[in-house]
């Protein structure tokens, strides 16, 4: 494959030929998701300019006050969504119901479920935020309007996933089962060009990603994890350093590159967690297991979690395979230290 200048587009066409029935649908797709991707970093970007600051004065389906640019994002999403005849229906974070095409509109083969920003709590305060986005294709027949069916399927039905990660650079990160890759927005072009071929992540890592704030409210078996993740190795303890960013993309993309772990476990008050399967654990779960990462709740595979509503929640352990091996036995009680 030739290297030079091989933006996302391109990259897409030449994935698209390794599929003789291919109709172009699922690359117009990525390229309008692409394309959200870019007027939410050039808002992202300029947020400290612009009246897009704070709260919208508005709430979400969890009841959480909307940031402007959680409502801007989600803009962008759908309506560069809406038209492309790619998506028979659409679901958001930031909207109770299934998103419908509208009859007047083309209507195609695949659903989308996204999260149009994550990481809010970090939008005012100039930290990495992101989008994340999964790909199915529909099941119900396809002259009908798309159905819940269609989008409440296993993670491992998942077409593609990937997620943008606005920080220093805006990266694009996707995969559709044939490996991981990066690209990075070149301002100057206003084009994505791939900047990490073939992600790998190390089977092993030195950091662990938790808000300990919440340590008491832990399972005792995420607890006894925790204690020996940060325990000096000379103590028999895991050594590891902790590095929390509060934005669930920025956090697993540093440990997708550099190894590690990153747990939002259940607790006492919410046993369920507080991120959301459809569209931030199935898709990050996609991507960090063709990494050669493993994704789990802390007993099952987050892929094979049936989904029984759009905004289901799981706790999610996620990252290197050693690593997530290793806060399984504690969590499943079959190590204590
Ligand atoms: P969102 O902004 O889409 O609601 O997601 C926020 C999530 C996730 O990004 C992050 O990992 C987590 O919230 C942080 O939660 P705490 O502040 O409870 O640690
Ligand atoms: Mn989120
Ligand atoms: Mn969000």
């Amino acid at each position: 494959m030739n290297s030079f200048m091989m933006t996302l587009n391109r990259h897409l066409v030449e994935q698209e030929r390794l599929y003789p029935q291919a109709t172009g649908a699922f690359t117009s797709l990525l390229s309008d998701i692409a394309l959200a991707a870019k007027v939410i970093s050039h808002q992202v970007n300029k947020a400290g300019l612009l009246d897009i600051l704070g709260l919208a004065g508005s709430r979400n389906v969890f009841g959480e006050e909307q940031q402007k640019l959680d409502v801007f994002a989600n803009e962008a999403m759908i309506r560069s969504l809406r038209f492309g005849g790619t998506l028979c229906a659409m679901v958001s974070e930031e909207d109770e119901e299934l998103i419908p095409i509208p009859d007047e509109f083309p209507r195609g083969k695949y659903v989308c479920c996204f999260d149009p920003l994550d990481g809010s709590s970090n939008i005012d305060v100039n930290v990495s935020i992101g989008t994340i986005f999964s790909i199915y294709r529909r099941i119900t027949p396809e002259d009908a309007p798309g159905k819940l069916e269609d989008i409440l399927q296993p993670g491992y039905s998942q077409l593609c996933a990937g997620y943008v990660v606005y920080g220093s650079s805006t990266m694009l990160v996707y995969t559709t089962g044939a490996g991981v890759h990066g690209f990075t927005l070149d301002p100057t072009y206003g084009s994505f060009v791939l900047s990490h071929p073939k992600i790998k992540t190390p089977s092993k890592g030195k950091i662990y990603s938790a808000n300990e704030s919440n340590y008491d409210d832990w399972e005792p078996g995420v607890q006894n994890y925790i204690r020996w993740a940060k325990k000096s190795t000379s103590a028999n303890g895991g050594g590891m350093n902790s590095r929390y960013i509060g934005s669930l993309v920025a956090d697993f993309h540093r440990n997708l590159l550099k190894g590690g772990v990153f747990l939002y476990p259940g607790d006492h008050t919410n046993p369920q967690g507080k991120l959301r399967l459809l569209y931030e654990a199935n898709p990050l779960a996609f991507i960090v297991e063709q990494a050669g990462g493993k994704a789990t709740d802390g007993r099952r595979r987050i892929l094979d979690i049936p989904p029984d509503n759009l905004h289901q929640h799981t706790p999610l352990i996620l990252g290197s395979k050693d690593d997530v091996e290793t806060a399984m036995e504690f969590i499943q009680g079959k190590r204590k230290s």
